[in-house]
């Protein structure tokens, strides 16, 4: 039986070096600040959102929020991040994804100054963690990242396996899994014979957005699994991108769902918020 990565646990040690940083940063008068926008009604959004806001107040990070309606035209939204942009006490931007059909996405992300783009999503961030310079990066993989290195989990020389080739997660994953000298491989939907892939893997990090998906035939003996997914399945429970009972009877750790990955997002949220500011 695996070992059990407890992301609840390591998130609350995050949030709390990052909450004692925040006092000693308090003492000498400087506050981060996070604008926080929501546009429309999703419901899981708002949870979202409302958990982000919650971290932050957790944490002594000063957040401003910016609920704005679904019809909300493209431009006003531009307008609001360039006014958030030029103000001085403002040192995060957040937009909450997925925006409204009808806004381009990538044109809202490529406003956000890179400078202020907590999330790690502008292409300025993203092409500096791809040289291994430093910026902002996704919180997600990053917080993988983290997981793995207070489990006590090396990295360097390992066969690293990441499902999945999405701009937030897998392709990030794939550059820090690298920066910290793992051997990388990205699988994705179009990939052959994916078992074989996945069998290689020292380390096995899934974000391939179907339910319980790899089950202990995915899996080497003894591999490290962490589960990005995260559904509400039919019996109305959440669960991941991998088969935990099946897939924990092969692994040395894995990451639960919930309380794996997903406590560790918002955690390194507000570590790139106090980074923010230092
Ligand atoms: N929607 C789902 N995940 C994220 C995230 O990490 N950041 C933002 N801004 N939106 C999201």
């Amino acid at each position: 039986m695996a070992n059990i990565i407890d992301g609840k646990k390591i998130s609350q040690a995050v949030k709390d070096e990052v909450k004692a940083k925040c006092a000693e940063l308090a003492s000498q008068g400087i506050t981060a600040t996070l604008a926080v926008i929501l546009v429309g009604e999703d419901p899981a959004s708002q949870v979202y959102v409302n958990n982000k806001k919650k971290a932050c107040e957790y944490c002594g990070i000063r957040s401003l929020s910016y609920e704005l309606p679904a019809d909300t035209a493209e431009d006003a939204l531009i307008e609001l991040i360039e006014e958030l942009n030029a103000r001085s006490d403002v040192n995060g931007i957040l937009v909450q994804l997925p925006l409204p059909d009808g806004i381009n996405e990538d044109r809202v992300l490529d406003t956000i100054s890179p400078d202020k783009d907590v999330d790690g999503f502008h292409p300025v961030n993203v092409g500096k963690l791809s040289i291994g310079k430093k910026g902002f990066v996704s919180c997600t993989p990053a917080g993988v990242i983290q997981l793995l290195k207070r489990s006590g989990i090396e990295i360097s020389g390992k066969e690293c396996v990441v499902i999945g080739r999405s701009n937030i997660v897998g392709k990030p994953m794939s550059m820090l899994l690298l920066k910290e000298n793992g051997t990388v491989t990205v699988a994705h939907s179009r990939t052959a014979n994916l078992k074989e892939v996945t069998k290689r893997a020292d380390i096995l990090v899934v974000a391939i957005g179907k339910p319980k998906f790899i089950d202990a035939s995915y899996i080497k003996d003894g591999a490290v699994v962490i589960d990005v997914g995260i559904h509400r399945g039919e019996d109305g429970k959440l669960c991941g991108d991998v088969d935990f009972d099946s897939a924990s009877q092969v692994a040395s750790y894995i990451t639960p769902v919930p309380g794996g990955v997903g406590p560790m997002t918002i955690a390194m949220l507000m570590y790139n918020c106090l980074s923010s500011v230092i």
